[in-house]
């Protein structure tokens, strides 16, 4: 017998089938198939010495970490993560997260709070939208990248409020485009707010970080969060910036303070992956001619990619209707590729698309018999 309680849940599943935005977990591991739309975009998660450090690790650390960071969580390998990464990034101190959703939802709910004020673009990833909402601070949400909408809401409103924070992706993840970061910075030191940028997506596509990219020397008011992933291949995630922003994260962040640490052999992978990309700097280069090559053979044959920008790897083609787009997806997969439809709530309603990524996982000719097969499909 159904229970009233799972009858109230079906109808609402039954609302998502019928509107094309009902989910499930497609189980990929089929012979032969290509998956086209991993965040692996260095292809370091395969690599032999990312692997073998893992294994040395479990010699002589534990599987698990047993405790949070604040009880007995926090191990010589952790700290020796943190400081690699920030001599990196050349930044005072960073601090380690359980994963990028835990680093935003934890950052903005520890540094905003009633009195304060948020303004956070249109496009950004989910975690920032619920740090957002956890802190209850006062929030504007500005149309993406739009630098002289932010100045004007800075203008009206950041005066009647304690701290104020500008919050962005930098390599926003579902688009592909790169946020203006050297505005979005003026804004912020004019306007006493710290910047918060997210680089999921950025660490190891464009640099070390978007700062990096674009020339801009870390600042006590510059947050850098960023996860180890996606093109670092591990996982967890970091929060980098002054020492005094670090000490506030460790006594205020929830989702460090209330969670347990990574294992010390995820750790390991992530300090493997560093140093790999510290003596191999051309793997970003080669991926970002890769995905130019592959954008401009998209474009070549008419797909609208929307405002993605060649030198990122994530290749919007959008085709606007979901259903479309899953009738599209299923068929490519038919043909041994899999690259994975995006729907709203992910991007607006109507906007739905194919997430394709590039990485150096695949050889070129790869994504061309993609684009073969895509047309066929189509
Ligand atoms: C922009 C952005 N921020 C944060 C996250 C969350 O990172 P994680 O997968 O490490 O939780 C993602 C992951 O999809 C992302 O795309």
């Amino acid at each position: 017998m159904v229970s009233p309680f799972e009858n109230s849940l079906l109808e609402e599943l039954k609302r998502l089938k019928e509107e094309n935005l009902y989910r499930y977990r497609i189980f990929l591991f089929q012979k032969g198939l290509k998956v086209l739309c991993s965040n692996n975009y260095l292809n370091l998660s395969n690599h032999p010495k990312v692997k073998e450090k893992v294994i040395q690790t479990l010699r002589e650390f534990p599987v698990g970490s047993g405790a949070s960071q604040l009880v007995s969580g926090y191990t010589q390998i952790h700290k020796e993560l943190e400081e690699y990464l920030s001599q990196l990034k050349g930044v005072e101190s960073c601090v380690i997260f359980g994963s990028g959703y835990l680093a935003n939802i934890g950052t903005v709910s520890a540094l905003f709070g009633k009195g304060d004020v948020i303004f956070s673009d249109q496009l950004n990833h989910a975690s920032i939208i619920d740090g957002v909402r956890l802190s209850q601070a006062q929030k504007f949400i500005y149309p993406h990248g739009d630098v002289p909408t932010l100045k004007k809401l800075l203008e009206e409103h950041r005066h009647k409020y304690r701290r104020c924070g500008i919050v962005t992706d930098s390599v926003f993840s579902m688009d592909g485009d790169i946020a203006p970061l050297k505005e979005l910075n003026l804004l912020a030191k004019n306007f006493e707010c710290a910047l918060i940028i997210d680089d999921a997506h950025a660490t190891g596509t464009l640099g070390y970080s978007s700062l990096e990219y674009f020339g801009i020397k870390p600042e006590g008011h510059i947050i850098q969060v960023g996860t180890f992933s996606k093109a670092l291949g591990s996982y967890g995630a970091f929060v980098c910036g002054s020492k005094v922003l670090a000490q506030y994260l460790v006594n205020r962040a929830r989702s460090l303070i209330f969670s347990t640490s990574l294992p010390p052999p995820v750790i390991a992978a992530s300090i493997a992956s560093l140093e790999i990309l510290k003596d191999n700097p051309s793997l970003i280069s080669s991926l970002q001619k890769r995905a130019q090559f592959i954008k401009e053979l998209l474009i070549k044959e008419g797909f609208n990619l929307g405002f993605s920008l060649f030198i990122t790897p994530i290749v919007p083609i959008i085709f606007g209707s979901e259903e479309k787009t899953l009738k599209v997806r299923d068929c490519l997969f038919k043909k041994g590729f899999f690259v994975q439809a995006i729907r709203y709530p992910t991007v607006e309603r109507g906007k739905a698309r194919l997430r394709l990524t590039v990485t150096l996982e695949h050889p070129t000719e790869v994504y061309e018999k993609f684009i073969e097969i895509l047309k066929k499909c189509l």
